[in-house]
């Protein structure tokens, strides 16, 4: 999960990483009063998940109070490269005299991790990396040993730092190490470091991406995501420990297995092309069990997608059987009652397969069809989608 920048912060200054003052604000007035409270220059940052923030214009000096709040209600509402802004950060303006590059990430190609260093950061570091990759170091860092002193002035050399911000740097790329591991992140980059009139060290703005897989040892984490952001469907999902992607077609899928589902998109796709073009609306893997009640809570999610016409559940019966499979639809039908107001498709197979066929039609539940191949599925399903525009 990729963290807001006011978070990022947040976690930098509690590993000592030098940061400036940062409030956020949801309103034109609390941007005022965070800036009364900073008091001075400061700046009026749009908190997206999305870099570039600065050439968007979603980063305004403010000089006054005044001028925080007028920024403030500019920036809000902004869209920035799909992204609306919802909150700003109000940030103590800093006197920098030079702009630098650090990160640190997970190097999934090389098996290790990777910094990287530059002595010329800011918003033009991309185009930096492209037209003169020389100027961004690149160091591996071997994970049994992390980034120590030796190191930290391994990285600086190679950036080709000034000797007097040798100190400085060096203690400041060993604490963002520090977030790096601590905090299990996958990304730790400031973006710019800066070096300021004092000649203080200071991270400006930070990106941290930290691993999902590490909540259960992360207390605190999972609360850092963005309820507000997140699709309500996708959420709820979720929390059901359900693999859900929303999709833009109409057909609504359920299968076994990430394999079967994804084959089971293609199907319905190729359907759609005989019924107006009709397309999957979503990804949902209810994975090996099925039981009645992943299937009523895969349904619902579902059945809650506005755009859904009709549902198309193929599931492969294996080690649960397709009997029991079909006793967990049965049940999941009667859990949801009235909400079962769309047209059902069901292609079952595998293990008791008869047996699992026998007990759909025996419920006979007027919302549900029955197929017999993935091909027949798909086509009726989408036919039905259609139909129900
Ligand atoms: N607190 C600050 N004080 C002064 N200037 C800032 C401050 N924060 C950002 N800036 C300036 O704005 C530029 C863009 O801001 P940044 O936070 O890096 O956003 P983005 O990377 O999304 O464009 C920075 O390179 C820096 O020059
Ligand atoms: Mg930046």
């Amino acid at each position: 999960m990729d963290l807001f920048e006011y978070q990022a912060r947040d976690l930098f200054e509690a590993h000592g990483v030098p940061v400036l003052a940062g409030i956020v604000a949801h309103t034109p007035e609390e941007a005022k009063a965070a800036a009364e409270k900073i008091g001075g220059v400061v700046v009026v940052k749009a908190q997206v998940k999305v870099g570039g923030r600065g050439k968007a214009g979603g980063v305004k000096v403010a000089k006054t109070p005044d001028e925080a709040f007028e920024y403030a209600s500019n920036i809000l509402g902004m869209d920035i490269k799909g992204h609306t802004v919802h909150k700003v950060m109000i940030a103590q303006g800093a006197d920098i005299a030079e702009e630098y590059y650090f990160s640190v990430l997970l190097d999934r190609a090389n098996r290790n991790y990777l910094a990287m260093c530059s002595v010329e950061g800011g918003m033009d570091i991309e185009q930096l990396a492209v037209e003169r990759p020389d100027a961004l170091a690149r160091i591996a860092v071997d994970p049994a040993v992390g980034i120590d002193r030796a190191k930290a002035d391994e990285i600086i050399d190679a950036a080709g730092f000034a000797p007097e911000l040798r100190e400085g740097v060096a203690n400041t790329i060993l604490k963002l190490w520090d977030v790096f591991v601590k905090e299990d992140a996958t990304l730790v980059e400031v973006n710019p470091l800066v070096k300021t009139g004092a000649g203080d060290i200071v991270a400006l703005d930070g990106k941290v991406t930290i691993d999902e897989n590490a909540y259960f040892r992360q207390e605190g984490h999972a609360a850092l995501e963005d309820k507000d952001e997140a699709d309500p469907l996708e959420a709820k999902a979720k929390e059901n420990d359900l693999n859900y992607v929303k999709l833009d077609g109409e057909v609504g899928i359920i299968g076994n297995g990430a394999g079967l589902v994804m084959s089971t998109l293609d199907v319905v796709a190729y359907a759609g092309e005989a019924h107006g073009n009709v397309k999957p609306a979503n990804f949902l893997d209810i994975g090996g069990g099925a039981s009645a009640a992943v299937m009523a809570a895969g349904l619902d999610v579902i059945l809650n997608d506005s755009q859904v016409k009709s549902v198309f559940v193929n599931v492969f019966g294996g080690i649960t059987a397709c009997d029991a499979v079909a006793n967990g639809i049965v049940k999941a039908l009667e859990i949801l009652g009235d909400k079962e107001n769309k047209p059902l498709v069901v292609r079952l197979d595998g293990n008791n397969v008869e047996e699992g066929r026998r007990i759909l039609a025996e419920a006979n539940h007027p919302m549900v069809t029955l197929a017999t191949t993935m091909d027949e599925g798909a086509d009726k399903a989408a036919e039905l989608a259609y139909a129900a525009r």
